[in-house]
């Protein structure tokens, strides 16, 4: 038995449909807003605020009935932006609720977090960041994912670090990928940034490469999940409209500082980039895609 906490979201919702796809185990699905008329057998929707504890203690109780349980907890407060306005709140959802929800989920045999590549800050001269680089953050929403982190590596649990995941939204909300196709669709001309990189992955790549760790039973506490290829947010763009069967011409390359086009206020790193070896090593990967299906 699979709960994803936080299942309603991008990722979350990508993470059902792989959990569907690939294995045959039941779902739990705990979220804030459930979907209304969402009904899938294997799929239990559970309403839930990881803050209020009354109701955790609940989802919980009845969590800890399933024997090899695998918890994915993807619920967070994650705007960088917002997270920088209201430190607090932040914290309480991101650090304090998580620890409270972990450490009474000791019943459940697998947990894993998702990180991000935020945690490393500034990739110098294209550097990739290896899991056992030290952290450097450069805004609170990096910290609070660095404290998150600490407390599943220190309860015996698993982290994953993602870069910058972008794809079709599945979550009933649109996704900066759908604002992309609209504004490509409407022959809007959409600027992305071509001096900031990532090794950016697709939310079903790295559903699909977490789902594979967990059932192959992983015992490295902390790997970063993402492509091979240094790309920019342009670069990422070009992809799309081809994905898509739009003009390129239409996605207009940007400098970082130029202009805020994404209302970006908080600090980001211009750059941070992954080294995935570890991943390809326990998966026997040769080569890990944006787009493409990884040859499992
Ligand atoms: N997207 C990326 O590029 C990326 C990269 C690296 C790591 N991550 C991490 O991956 C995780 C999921 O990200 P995502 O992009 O899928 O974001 P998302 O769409 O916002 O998913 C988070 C889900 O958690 C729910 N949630 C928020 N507060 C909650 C609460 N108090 N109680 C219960 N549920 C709550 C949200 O509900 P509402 O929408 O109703 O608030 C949402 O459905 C986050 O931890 C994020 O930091 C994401």
């Amino acid at each position: 038995m699979y709960s994803i906490i936080g299942a309603n979201g991008y990722l979350g919702s990508y993470m059902k449909k792989v959990i569907l796809e690939d294995t045959n185990e039941g779902l739990i699905c705990v979220d804030l807003n459930i979907p209304e008329t969402e009904k899938e057998d294997r799929v239990r929707w559970v309403r839930c605020d990881i803050t209020d504890r009354r109701i955790v203690d609940s989802v919980l109780e009845e969590l800890s009935k399933y024997e090899n349980l695998k918890i994915i907890y993807l619920a967070a407060y994650h705007n960088p932006d917002l997270v920088e306005q209201n430190k607090q709140l932040a914290w309480n959802i991101n650090v304090t609720s998580l620890s409270y929800f972990i450490n009474q989920a000791d019943f459940a045999k697998e947990i894993y977090y998702p990180s991000t590549d935020s945690v490393y800050g500034e990739s110098v001269d294209f550097y990739h960041f290896k899991e056992g680089d030290p952290l450097n953050p450069v805004n609170v929403y990096g910290h609070n994912k660095c404290a998150a982190e600490a407390i599943l590596v220190h309860k015996g649990r698993n982290v994953v670090r993602f870069p910058f995941l972008i794809s079709p939204s599945l979550a009933g909300k649109p996704h900066f990928y759908d604002r992309i196709v609209e504004s490509l669709r409407n022959d809007q001309p959409f600027e992305m940034y071509e001096d900031s990189y990532r090794s950016s992955l697709s939310f079903e790549n790295a559903a699909r490469l977490t789902v594979t760790l967990i059932e192959k039973e992983n015992r490295h506490p902390i790997v970063n999940v993402c492509g091979d290829k240094d790309l920019s947010k342009y670069d990422v763009g070009l992809m799309i409209a081809e994905r898509e069967g739009f003009s390129k011409d239409l996605i207009v390359p940007i400098n970082m500082g130029e202009i805020v086009v994404e209302g970006f206020v908080t600090k980001r790193a211009t750059s941070t980039l992954m080294d995935n070896a570890l991943l390809k090593q326990i998966l026997d990967l040769d080569y890990v895609d944006i787009f493409e299906r990884p040859k499992l």
